[in-house]
This record gives structure tokens, C-alpha cells and sequence, in this order.
């Protein structure tokens, strides 16, 4: 298994390009099985995920070709040859389950495995399944597998999330775009990549209204047709690059991003006395002077803190002056980064949902271990600020949801370094 080493104490200095988001692409992708003509996605990561999605899609008779070294998705469902998404695929990633509306919207049935995913919580998919069966459609737990069926197709309808999950959002907006008549979806998840599959979903044809508000009105169509659509900025990948100079010093320059995909995240930056300037291409980051501020963190849905940031957020304020508090609202057990940034000489005390994390003078690069993908990456951001050496392994975990993200720090002055195993 390959190993990362970081060795840390250098500020950094450059520009880094953010990729396409993963997250959005993975919804992205299943769209494609809500219509026969071909759906082409722009600006797709080129990450270990989307080779999951491919995998799981072409399993289903769907083609999809990689073009421009991976950058450019071509997918095309003319015909779904089948509609049973298998365990050993759906097991490697839970994201797997957006297959199941849009395969029940255009075959009026579907067969998928019950997701695995990142260890981070029970994360249930009942959302999903509640809101599918308002739209009219059986559904049976058999053996691992959902078993659904909509022999008359699915009907559209008034559905209120009791959370706004965004996958079970994703689901059903894609199901939605082909069922008879008016589906509204309250308390939807407004995170940036519903706007964008929204927004996709619209150029094949869909007649959705609403996306980025808390209501969203999908008016069912007959077919959906082809389309060209680029993946919108992964907000998370900008994130975790933005901390890299608040954690390590220096300024970096992230190319494409955008403040307004990342909610009070932002603002927390600057609580924190990390400057944030709008450059015309993008964000730069650097410290505002040489003292990082503690802060009360919650994590919300967007435009709230988002979970995916807490790891990484949790690693910078190891070196806060003052003592800082994490609360984690979204998923349980999602401080796995934890007891690693403790070998590393952090001083944080974990009780249930809340961290307390007192800063510390400096860390010390140490073996350490990834756990789950914005885990994986907060130990590298670590490890940018400790001194010495810090080994990351399992970075499997990492190749998930980051490209290229040694020549991304590389290219900015950090060390940081693969090590095959
Ligand atoms: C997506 C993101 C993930 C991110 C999360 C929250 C993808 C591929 N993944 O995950 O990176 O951390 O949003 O921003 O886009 N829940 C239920 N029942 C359900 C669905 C969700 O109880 O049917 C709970 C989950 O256990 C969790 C919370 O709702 O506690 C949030 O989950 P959700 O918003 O659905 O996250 P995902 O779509 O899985």
C-alpha cells in the first residue's frame, strides 16, 4: 500500500488549480441513465470515486469513455441492459446508491445493494427510500438489496425531508424529472452540487425550479435528452487547500475558487485571522499575522460548516492560540482524525459530538494512519506544519477524493512525497 511522506516546516507559496468536484460528478454521472442520448461532463476529478461510478454505471449497460486523460466524461445509456446494482461494487462506495432513481424513473424498477462507504456513522438511506415511495414507488428489503418497482411509473408529489440529506435531495431530483406531474421537495439540501446537477438536469430537458433554496419544484417530463455540462469547483478540495498556508504559512493562490461555494466556512477562516482575497481567478489565503485564533466550529449543511472541512479545520486549529471547539451535527464517529493528530503532539479531548482542541506551540511529524477520506487529509495537512516527518498510510483513502495531490502541494514548495508500496 502506498505510503505519503510529509516533511514539514515550509511555508508555502504558489497557486494550486482546483479540480471538478467529486461529490457533483458522482450525481452527475447516474443522470445520464435518466435519458438514451448522450451526456457529456466537462471538468470531471480524475480520482479513484469516479472510477467506482464508471464501473457501477457500465455494470448497467451504460457506456462511459474517458477522454482528454480523464478530464472529459462521454456517457451514454442508450439502452440499460441491467438494472441491478451489485454489492461487491455499491460495497466500495456509498454514493453508488444515486443509481436508484433515476434507473427506477426510466425502467420503473431497480434492484441496488444497500451502500457501504467511509466509516464515518450508521449513515442510513431511508431518506431516500421514504422520499421514492411518496413518489409512488414499492419498495422491499430483501438480502442487502432494495428492491423497488414503480410498475406505472413514478408520480410526482409533495415530499418534506425530515433532514436535508443531500444524496436522498440528489435521488430524488433525478426521479423526479421523469415522473407525471408536480414534485415538490421541502427542506431539500441546497449544498452547490444540487445547484449544479439542477442545473444539469435543466439542460437535458428537465423542468426543475427552486435548486439552492430550501423548496425545490420539479414538473415531471416525458424524456430527457443529451447535453454538455461542466462539473462545478469542488468546494472541498478548495477548502482543505486554503488551510495549507493557514496551517503552514506562506500564500497560495487557489485558482477557481470561489468564495460563494463555501458558506461559513469563509467566514470562519477569517474569524480565525486568515485572510481571504478575491484575486479575479480565484481565492488567495495567507495569514493575516503569525497567530491563528481559536473558534467554535459547527457543522451544518450548507451554507453552514460543512463536515467534509472539520478534519482539516480540526488540524489547523491544533495550532490555535487558545482552546477551540469542534461540534460535529452531521455525522456521528467523524473524528477518527483525532487520536492520529495526537501522536503528532495535538492536545484535543473527544466527548460524543464535540471536540476541544487547545493549541499547541508546534507538532512533531509522526507515523500516522488515514482512516476515511477528509481524514486522510487532515494528517497531511498536519504534517505540513510539524517538524520532522510525518507518514500517512492507507492513503487509499486520500487517491478517493483528491487529484494529484502531491504535484498540487509539490507546486506550492511543500514536501510531500509518494512512497510506493
Ligand atoms: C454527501 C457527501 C458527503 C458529505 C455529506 C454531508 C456525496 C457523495 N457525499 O453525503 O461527502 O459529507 O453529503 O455534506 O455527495 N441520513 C439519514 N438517512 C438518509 C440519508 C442521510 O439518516 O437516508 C443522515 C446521514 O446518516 C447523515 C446525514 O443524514 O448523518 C447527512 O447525510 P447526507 O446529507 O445524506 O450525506 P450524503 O449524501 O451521504
Amino acid at each position: 500500500m502506498d505510503k505519503i511522506i510529509v516533511t514539514g516546516g515550509k511555508p508555502l507559496n504558489g497557486e494550486i488549480v482546483i479540480s471538478g468536484a467529486k461529490n457533483a460528478c458522482l450525481t452527475l454521472m447516474p443522470a445520464a441513465l435518466l435519458t438514451d442520448e448522450p451526456l457529456t461532463l466537462t471538468n470531471a476529478p480524475r480520482l479513484s470515486d469516479i472510477r467506482t461510478m464508471t464501473d457501477l454505471l457500465r455494470s448497467l449497460g451504460c457506456e462511459v469513455a474517458a477522454l482528454q486523460a480523464g478530464k472529459v466524461l462521454a456517457l451514454g445509456a442508450e439502452r440499460i441492459a441491467s438494472t441491478r446494482a451489485d454489492y461487491e461494487i455499491v460495497r466500495k462506495m456509498r454514493a453508488s446508491i444515486l443509481v436508484l432513481g433515476p434507473l427506477l424513473a426510466r425502467e420503473g424498477h431497480a434492484e441496488v445493494s444497500l451502500p457501504g462507504g467511509c466509516a464515518i456513522g450508521a449513515r442510513p438511506v431511508d431518506l431516500h427510500l421514504r422520499g421514492l415511495e411518496a413518489l409512488g414507488a414499492e419498495l422491499d428489503l430483501r438480502d442487502g438489496y432494495v428492491h423497488a418497482k414503480a410498475p406505472n411509473g413514478l408520480k410526482g408529489a409533495a415530499f418534506e425531508l425530515p433532514f436535508a440529506s443531500v444524496g436522498a435531495t440528489e435521488n430524488l431530483l433525478m426521479a423526479a424529472t421523469l415522473a407525471k406531474g408536480t414534485t415538490v421537495l421541502k427542506n431539500a439540501a441546497r449544498e452547490p452540487e444540487i445547484v449544479d446537477l439542477a442545473r444539469c438536469l435543466r439542460a437535458m430537458g428537465a423542468r426543475i425550479e427552486g435548486e439552492g433554496s430550501p423548496e425545490i419544484t420539479i414538473e415531471g417530463v416525458e424524456r430527457l435528452h443529451g447535453a454538455t455540462h461542466r462539473v462545478v469547483a469542488d468546494r472541498i478540495e478548495l477548502g482543505t487547500y486554503m488551510l495549507a498556508p493557514a496551517i503552514a504559512g506562506g500564500r497560495v493562490e487557489l485558482i477557481g475558487g470561489e468564495r460563494a461555494l463555501l458558506g461559513a466556512f469563509c467566514d470562519k477562516l477569517e474569524e480565525a485571522d486568515i485572510a481571504v482575497e478575491e484575486t479575479g481567478r480565484g481565492l488567495a489565503v495567507s495569514r493575516r499575522n503569525g497567530v491563528i485564533r481559536p473558534l467554535h466550529v459547527v457543522t451544518e449543511p450548507y451554507p453552514g460548516f460543512p463536515t467534509d472541512l472539520q478534519a482539516q479545520m480540526m488540524a489547523m486549529l491544533t495550532l490555535g492560540a487558545g482552546e477551540s471547539l469542534l461540534e460535529e451535527r452531521i455525522f456521528e464517529n467523524r473524528f477518527m482524525h483525532a487520536p492520529e493528530l495526537l501522536r503528532m503532539g495535538a492536545r484535543i479531548e473527544v466527548h460524543g459530538g464535540t471536540a476541544k482542541v487547545t493549541g499547541v506551540e508546534g507538532l512533531r511529524g509522526a507515523p500516522v494512519m488515514a482512516t476515511d477520506l477528509r481524514a486522510s487529509v487532515s494528517l497531511i495537512l498536519a504534517g505540513l506544519a510539524a517538524e520532522g516527518e510525518t507518514t500517512v498510510s492507507r492513503v487509499y483513502h486520500l487517491d478517493r477524493g483528491y487529484e494529484r495531490l502531491e504535484d498540487k502541494l509539490q507546486a506550492c514548495g511543500a514536501q510531500v512525497e509518494r512512497v510506493k508500496g
